[in-house]
């Protein structure tokens, strides 16, 4: 039986709590660490452990052997590497932190502790993105040529103002792109491989109080020569999906809110019709046992890929240095809409 402290128990830490005790066989839960000591209490009433104030009281007083760290973006570096120092194991949640350079922070920490860490990227878990992922490593969709990662939500002025760290550069370290839209890029650099150049323009439109974007579009630029349009926005209301398209010259996919709902690809083999324009034929293919909204039971498939690695059967799926990929988009969006220059990515 593994045992987990969580530390930071606001929205996402009800969340690994809940995951923590599906998962009730493999793994149990010791330790809360919320600097607001009454979240952790709320939290450990639930799903057991002992509430503290701070990640190393539960470090010194308890035995733990992996550290989830859910909070506010900025504070992942410091909380990750101080559990990495104590020799424990850790998932931090998405994005890894604010830049690329904290993240190899926490890289260089991993490196010398010589210990396991996950970046949750839940919708890599979505059946839909695995199918997609599976057709384009199988070189179904051809040679990809294009992708967009399009997320068109709503977020309130309330939900800013629910936390003081929530729309600031220092702890949220970015807007729709940084906190939202992520995941969706993260899909992106997935589907489409290196990426090498970003150009974008950002705007802070329909919030106030917030240091962040509120909608950024972006063309970024891919080794392979494909290129992608990012969009991400807490500005559309009443709030629509979060879309990924990619492209190729043997097919293309579509997911929806997590749902697989364009699906057409060549495979091995075989060869695409001619055609002198092309029309859209395929019909919706839905996937089963993927529950849209964000969610979904996708963390526990990830909590399962992180259990099978650390028992040495399978590999991180999503370690530090993919998210950092990720990472290093959005920073290099918002370099460009900055300086108004494109941006080369290292
Ligand atoms: N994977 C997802 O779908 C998903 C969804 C929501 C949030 N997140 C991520 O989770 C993180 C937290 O977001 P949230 O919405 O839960 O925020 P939140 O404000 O609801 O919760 C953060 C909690 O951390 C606590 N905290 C702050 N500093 C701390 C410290 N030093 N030690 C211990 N606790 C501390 C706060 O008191 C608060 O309870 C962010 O990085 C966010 O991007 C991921």
């Amino acid at each position: 039986m593994r045992k987990f402290a969580v530390a930071g128990a606001g929205v996402i830490g009800k969340h690994h709590g809940k995951v923590i005790s599906q998962l009730a066989d493999q793994i149990e839960l010791v330790a809360v660490a919320d600097v607001d000591l009454s979240k952790a209490q709320e939290l450990t009433a639930k799903h057991g452990g002992k509430p503290y104030a701070g990640l190393t009281d539960a470090l010194r007083t308890q035995e733990i052997d992996v550290v989830v760290v859910c909070t506010p973006t900025g504070k992942h570096g410091e909380l990750a590497i101080e559990a990495l120092e104590a020799g424990k194991d850790v998932i931090v949640e998405k994005p890894a932190e604010i830049t690329v350079e904290k993240t190899d922070e926490i890289i260089a920490a991993q490196q010398k502790a010589g210990k396991l860490v996950t970046v949750i990227s839940q919708h890599r878990f979505d059946p839909s993105t695995e199918q997609v992922l599976g057709a384009i490593a199988r070189g179904e969709l051809g040679r990809l040529t294009s992708g967009i990662a399009s997320i068109d939500w709503w977020r309130g002025q309330s939900y800013y103002d629910s936390g003081d760290w929530r729309g600031t550069w220092a702890l949220d370290g970015g807007g729709a792109l940084m906190n939202q839209g992520v995941h969706t890029v993260d899909l992106l650099v997935a589907a489409l491989g290196r990426p090498v150049e970003v150009f974008a323009y950002t705007g802070t439109l329909a919030h106030e109080r917030i240091e962040v974007e509120d909608v950024a579009a972006a063309v970024v630029r891919f080794e392979s020569g494909a290129i992608g349009m990012l969009h991400a926005t807490t500005a559309a209301y009443p709030g629509l999906s979060a879309r990924l398209q990619v492209h190729g010259d043997r097919g293309s996919a579509v997911i929806d809110n997590d749902q697989l709902v364009f699906f057409q690809v060549t495979a091995e083999g075989q060869t695409p019709e001619e055609r002198l324009m092309g029309t859209n034929t395929a019909r919706e293919v839905p996937t089963a046992g993927s529950d849209p909204g964000m969610l979904s039971d996708a963390h526990k498939s990830q909590y399962l890929n992180f259990l099978a690695a650390l028992d040495g059967a399978e590999e991180v799926r999503v370690d530090l240095a993919t998210n950092r990929r990720s990472i290093g988009v959005v920073t290099g969006v918002y370099e460009s809409a900055r300086t108004g220059r494109p941006v080369t990515l290292s």
